[in-house]
């Protein structure tokens, strides 16, 4: 009997929760936030790449009689299949008003959690894997990660402090298992500890960034205990469940019989067991599905049989499940049995994250049909037996072979017929398997091709008898190469063989130069590559047989992928002694929120609980690239329950509407002419964000399109379309041009990096009903811009509006301008209905719709002596700013003033255009144009030594800037410590041997290179902008001696909080305990700059500073009169004489200020300087590479914090790595952005880190311009992770060199993907692909 409507039971944190209720579209995450209102979990992405909304789940299996733990993103868990069983959350493993737990604490001790928005999510995967087992190894715990990104650490620390957990890190410590008896492990020489890889645990207490023996011991007997309930009764175990919602009927029956019953009925039902594919089509594509049925009690469907020919699985066992049955298999059956699921297993470990795996079925991988389904080339090529049932029909056998798919995710499954099983069968004695994957990122990430090889040889020769292959990502389904499987039979194993094999797959898979997903020639080239890469392994296998069979010791390079190595790293850095009074300034002090990330407890603007009568707001973005607006129709969008408001241009008076940081050529609405998709057209409030977003795509939109539509540089120049033009010029450029030695030109680009801050914007606007007063919380870091745009837009004078942030969950740049877009729609909303509004954007949206870090290209010319030293240097630099100004021309002018990096150039010329194009209005990002412009200095210098054929090495530091040298804009050195960076990078790197050692590498392997390369940086530290160099703080001291410090800067992760508490607590000599920071206001210090340009501590430091002193010298007097009493003492004793105890402070930057007319004038305070070398390995073939290690010295005077400095330094790194070699925006030629959440866009994850990752903070340099002698360290180190790009570089030269081709004349744009470094590396391979003639065909991507 079916029964009518059930209540869902499940249990939260321990305890139970009843839901009369439910929605089944409401997923875990927006149970746990809304209805529960447990907001430790956090919401990155909605579509399970980011793991911020990991929590464990737990139930009990009765078969084994144990409690299964597995980590879950609650934002693709549909709440409903939560019935019956255990969710944990951050909140519920410790929290700082009671007990941290040792995860939590870890984490935050180790200085992993920076702007805490991924911690929560981190902290449960570790948490769920050490409840599965309580000594992991280090593998383990790399697995566990796989499904988590973190924007701000470079995760180094995390590593770091969660490695306490492992065994690996027990060994090393106790030195219990290999041990010589010294505490040294086996590894001899290579032991962590003698190479300070155990972040230096033997060094000085004071010289570590923390300390483990402090840790609290880590006891898995105090762990909560899974609720008796469920493990005493299965009665909510085995129920037909059935959830009716408006629109959306759950139903998970219990027998094969219902399922099938169902099905007939609802032949459109979705079958849901992962969700982890619907999930994403219903948020992201916007599908309903009426009907759902969950499969997960049907035994025919969740049971692993070991037959005697095969495995069979049921459809909704999940990854994980089946990799466990596998890895059995493994382990009981002879090797050869295995080959296929070897196959499987390996191919798993790059297949998405441990929570997808967990949760994820085999069924749903093969019935959504994806042409880039990993596990669907193994199971066509291994031809594995389907079982299908329907009602009517009965059951039906099939094999998976080419005629399988029918189209782009479609099968010749019927509608009504529901996938049971699959059998995989062992393979044979004579058959071989290899299955290949490449992907932009090695871990959790599609495929952009893979492919699955299957070959059996006749018994005991080397004559294929039959080859099955088969390719994901090369057509709109996995496809066969059915010429080459029947040409190549009959064949002996050779090289003839292989190459007819290309012959065929050449012809077998044909991919349009117009094909979806681009990269077309490295498509076609992989195909190619995977086949040499299986022929060299079978070979290799059939050696054993047929010992005659010749390998190329140097061809066997082409075999292996990369695999992660358990990472090592050191940092050094200076602890200033501490004298007896309290000085906190230069300790290494954890950030000081980050015990309340850990737990989930820090709040973040949208976790602030709701306001009574709050409304939500949904954008309505344009979907045309250029184009005048005809007409905005609300009508539909209106009509529906629950929405409130439209407004759109016609509600606001022209003026208003006009909005910007710089120029007002921004509009809150766009009014007449939209000038890129995703534009804001309309906003609609309602009263929640599935309303309001379901009602704002109902409104109708019509457009008259027009043209041109720019989106290249190159389209731009052809148009003249530039917002600015400027030029610094500096000496005779002409005429050294005329007389210099040599001359040479060249060019260089960087594509677009998104942001993404792990929390998008987002925006409360709350209108306090008197005096047209409103209050917006905010995730801004520029509050003070933000209360001005709103009083703008609704006509009412600063004063009344009041910006609040208390933290924000990463910024970089991308909240320094662009809240306008989601912010002032919701203050005008607020405003005109008097009621609060909500808004957080959409990962989608954030990435749609504001902007990203400028693509950059510079073309210039060089002249330099016969010694390499540069005499001038002409260069014209352009970014692509998007639609309006925002902060590009000063991204620009900043691109300007560092093009030479660290080189001294007398005579310069520097063009800079800012092109307008017709994609989002590109903003500032970490380094502000900067790294961009560097990239061109670095890349001349490099061109140069090539040019002459010398050392690089010896090039660059003969270039190098010296003491007293004037810049390009005739700023004088001083304090400069380049050269001494320098040359303790190049010996901390032991760079010539290991250069030397780079070069016997390469010379050993053809198909794998190592390149390794040195980089320095320089960085101007001050806005560019004069009248941006000032800060304000206040400071509130109370009667019981406890402190409110507010100041001008806003804390996004990067440590500022925490620095100016230090300060103050120095200045004041009372512990950091007695100093709070509740929030940036801008009621408590207005008109503040944005917290940007690297500037934060540097400015606000100095306006605490001047506040404290005020404090201290106004408490002089009674220290003086009662030296031996206390803080508390002096303070109340001041209040009782009436003395005032709060102050203010202010600051302003001395001796800046830059004037363009005259090339004169200081533009920067002073310059933060760095050097950076590392290491890389790349596959020719594929073009995957792994950084192997970067060694960083970095100067920064006498840091504030060691530890948050160099977090700064390591996350810049990281994200510049992601710049220079990772991420990459895709574009449409018509504008549309392709990449709009993590599944697309990749950062670099847990392994990408180097290997090896040492950094070193240069001891003894104190800067006398800035706050207790520090330097500004955001930016400054995100350009050292060129020295990536570079190291490629130097990588793809031999691999050319060995193709026989020049090594120098190529390019290699950044960032250097896969595509790119696998196209550099010509081969007898790529020359097989005939190039398609550019101009013939419409490309699906282009480059910004
Ligand atoms: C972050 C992320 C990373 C991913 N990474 C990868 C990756 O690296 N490689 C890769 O190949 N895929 C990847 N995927 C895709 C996805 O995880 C897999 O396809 C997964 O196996 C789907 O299983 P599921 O149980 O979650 O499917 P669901 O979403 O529950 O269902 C998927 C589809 O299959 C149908 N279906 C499911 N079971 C049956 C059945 N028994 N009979 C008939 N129809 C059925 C459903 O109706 C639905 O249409 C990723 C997805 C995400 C969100
Ligand atoms: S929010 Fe769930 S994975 Fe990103
Ligand atoms: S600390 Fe990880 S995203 Fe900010």
């Amino acid at each position: 009997m079916i029964p009518e409507q059930t209540n869902l039971i499940f249990f939260v944190n321990g305890k139970k929760i009843i839901e009369k209720n439910v929605n089944p579209e409401w997923t875990l995450l927006y149970y746990l936030r809304n209805k529960l209102n447990l907001c430790g979990t956090k919401l990155g992405c909605a579509e399970g790449g980011c793991g911020a909304c990991t929590v464990m789940v737990s139930r009990f299996d009765r078969k084994s009689q144990k409690v299964v733990h597995i980590p879950v993103n609650a934002c693709l868990a549909p709440v409903c299949a939560m019935h019956g069983l255990a969710i944990t959350t951050v909140e519920g493993i410790g929290s700082t008003r009671t007990k941290l737990h040792p995860v939590q604490e870890r984490i935050a001790k180790a200085h992993g959690s920076q702007c805490g928005f991924c911690t929560p999510g981190i902290v449960m995967s570790m948490y769920t894997l050490l409840r599965n087992l309580p000594k992991p190894s280090m593998k383990d715990m790399e697995v566990a990660f796989q499904g988590n990104l973190c924007r701000c650490t470079g995760y180094r620390p995390i590593i770091e402090g969660y490695k306490t957990f492992t065994e690996d890190w027990e060994v090393m410590q106790n030195g219990t298992a290999l041990t010589n008896g010294n505490g040294v492990c086996g590894m001899g020489d290579k032991c962590c500890k003698l190479q300070n890889g155990c972040n230096g645990t033997d060094k000085d207490d004071n010289e570590v960034l923390f300390k483990p023996h402090e840790f609290t011991p880590y006891d898995p007997t105090q762990e909560p205990i899974f609720p008796p309930e469920l493990k005493l009764y299965d009665t909510l175990d085995r129920e037909y469940l059935v959830f009716k919602g408006k629109d959306v009927t759950w139903y998970r029956p219990t027998q094969l019989k219902d399922l099938l019953e169902l099905k007939h009925k609802y032949p459109d039902a979705k079958i849901i067991v992962g969700n982890t594919e619907v999930g994403v089509e219903v948020k992201f594509k916007h599908f309903i599905y009426p009907v759902l049925i969950q499969p997960v009690l049907i035994p025919e469907m969740t049971e692993i049989t070991q037959l005697k020919d095969c495995m069979k699985i049921g459809a909704s066992v999940t990854l994980q499940d089946m990799e466990d049955a596998l890895r059995e298999q493994l382990r009981t059956q002879p090797q050869y049995r295995t080959r296929i699921f070897l196959s499987i297993i390996e191919m798993l470990n790059w297949f998405a994250g441990k929570q997808i795996r967990s949760v994820a079925a085999v069924g749903g991988n093969v019935m959504t049909g994806s042409p880039i389904s990993d596990l669907n080339p193994i199971f066509i090529a291994s031809k594995i037996e389907l079982e299908l049932r329907s009602k009517e029909n009965g059951t039906r056998k099939v094999i998976m072979d080419e005629k399988f798919f029918t189209g782009y995710r479609r099968s010749i499954v019927n509608k009504d017929e529901i996938l049971v099983a699959i059998k995989i069968p062992y393979t044979k004695e004579n058959q071989y398997f290899y299955a290949y994957k490449q992907a932009r990122r090695r871990d959790d990430d599609i495929a952009i091709v893979n492919s699955a090889i299957n070959v059996m040889f006749e018994t005991k020769t080397m004559i294929i008898k039959t080859i099955d292959l088969a390719f994901g990502g090369m057509a709109p389904t996995t496809v066969t190469a059915p010429k080459a499987s029947k040409n190549l039979i009959g064949k002996p194993w050779n090289q003839e063989t292989l190459d007819l094999a290309y012959t065929y797959l050449i012809d077998d898979l044909p991919l349009s130069p117009s094909a979806p997903g681009g990269m077309i020639q490295y498509r076609r080239s992989l195909t190619l590559s995977f086949f040499f890469k299986a022929f060299l392994a079978i070979s290799e296998q059939l050696q054993k047989l047929f010992p005659n069979i010749i390998i190329d010791k140097r061809e066997m390079s082409a075999i292996d992928g990369f695999h992660s190595q358990i990472p090592k790293n050191s940092q050094y850095f200076q602890v200033l002694p501490s004298d007896e009074k309290i000085k906190s300034v230069g300790q290494p002090i954890p950030h000081l929120s980050a015990f309340k990330q850990a737990t989930g407890e820090a709040i973040y603007c949208d976790d602030m609980p709701y306001f009574s009568n709050e409304l939500y707001m949904g954008l309505v973005l344009s979907t045309k690239t250029h184009a005048n607006i005809v007409s905005i129709d609300p009508t539909e969008a209106l009509k529906m329950e629950g929405v409130h408001a439209f407004y759109s241009a016609k509600d606001i008076p022209e003026e208003q509407n006009k909005v910007g940081p710089v120029l007002h050529d921004d509009e809150v609405f766009i009014s007449k002419t939209v000038t890129c998709q995703g534009q804001v057209l309309g906003a609609v409030i309602a009263d929640d964000q599935i309303t309001a977003q379901r009602a704002a795509r109902k409104v109708k939109v019509t457009y008259e399109e027009l043209q041109p539509i720019i989106i290249t540089i190159e389209d731009a120049i052809k148009h003249k379309s530039y917002l600015v033009e400027k030029k610094i010029e500096k000496g005779d450029v002409d005429k050294i041009f005329a007389t210099a030695p040599h001359v040479i030109e060249g060019d260089c680009r960087n594509g677009a990096q998104e942001h993404f801050y792990l929390e998008t914007h987002c925006t409360i606007a709350v209108p306090k009903k008197e005096d047209c007063e409103m209050e917006i919380f905010s995730s801004t870091q520029h509050p003070s811009e933000l209360g001005k745009l709103v009083a703008h837009v609704l006509n009412v004078p600063q004063n009344r509006i009041v910006t609040k942030v208390k933290r924000m969950g990463g910024g970089f740049g991308g909240k320094e301008s662009r809240f306008i877009i989601a912010a002032l729609p919701a203050a005008l909303a607020a405003s005109r209905l008097d009621r609060p509004v909500r808004c957080m954007l959409d990962r989608d949206e954030d990435m749609l719709i504001t902007g990203t870090r400028h693509p950059f290209y510079s073309k210039y010319k060089t002249a330099f002596d016969n010694d390499g030293k540069i005499l001038g240097c002409e260069i014209h630099i352009y970014n692509n700013a998007g639609y309006s100004t925002d902060l590009s021309i000063s991204v620009l002018e900043r691109a300007m003033f560092h093009f030479e990096n660290a080189y001294e150039i007398p005579h310069v010329r520097v063009k800079g255009f800012a092109c307008k194009t017709n994609l989002p209005s590109n903003t500032a990002f970490r380094g502000f144009g900067g790294p961009q412009g560097m990239l061109a200095g670095e890349t001349m210098i490099r061109e140069i030594a090539e040019y002459l054929n010398k050392n690089t090495e010896d090039i660059i530091r003969m270039n190098l800037y010296r003491e007293g040298d004037l810049t390009h804009y005739n700023q004088k050195l001083e304090y400069c410590t380049m050269l001494r960076c320098w040359d303790e990078c190049v010996a901390s790197s032991n760079f010539a041997p290991r250069k030397k050692e780079v070069e016997r590498f390469n010379r050993e392997n053809r198909w794998k290179k190592r390149g390794i390369s040195i980089v320095p940086t320089k960085f101007g530290i001050a806005f560019t902008a004069l009248f941006l160099n000032q800060a304000g703080a206040l400071i509130h001291v109370y009667t019981d001696g406890s402190v409110l410090l507010s100041h001008g800067g806003t804390e996004m992760g990067q440590g500022l909080h925490t620095k100016m508490i230090q300060v103050a607590s120095t200045v004041l000599e009372i512990p950091h305990a007695k100093i709070h920071i509740s929030e940036t206001a801008t009621d408590k210090v207005p008109n503040t700059s944005a917290t940007a340009a690297s500037s934060g501590s540097d400015l606000n430091g100095m306006a605490v500073m001047y506040a404290c002193e005020t404090i201290k010298q106004r408490l002089e007097p009674y220290k003086i009169k009662n030296p031996k009493g206390k803080w508390e003492d002096w303070v109340l004793q001041a209040y009782m004489d009436r003395v005032s105890l709060s102050a203010t402070g202010f600051y302003r930057t001395p001796n800046i200020g830059y004037n363009w007319e005259t090339n004169s004038g200081n533009a920067f305070n002073y310059f933060t300087f760095g050097v950076a070398c590392s290491e890389v390995e790349i596959d020719c073939l594929t073009g995957d590479h792994q950084v192997l290690k970067t060694d960083i010295v970095m100067d920064l005077g006498e840091s504030l914090n060691p530890a948050i400095d160099i977090g700064q330094v390591e996350g810049a790194f990281v994200q510049g790595y992601g710049l220079f070699a990772l991420e990459e925006m895709v574009y449409s030629p018509n504008g549309t952005i392709f990449t709009r959440g993590p599944g697309a866009y990749k950062l670099p994850g847990f392994a990408d880190i180097p290997i090896e990752f040492n950094v070193s903070l240069l001891k003894g340099a104190p800067n006398p311009r800035a706050v207790y002698s520090s330097k500004a360290v955001g930016e400054p180190p995100l350009f050292l992770a060129s020295s990536v790009l570079f190291a490629i570089r130097e990588a793809i030269k031999s691999a050319r060199l060995d193709a026989g081709l020049s090594e120098n004349n190529f390019k290699l744009y950044a960032p250097a993907t896969a595509a790119r470094i696998r196209m550099a590396c010509e081969d007898h391979l790529t020359a097989k692909l005939d190039e398609p003639k550019p101009g013939t065909f419409i490309p699906w991507n282009v480059i910004p």
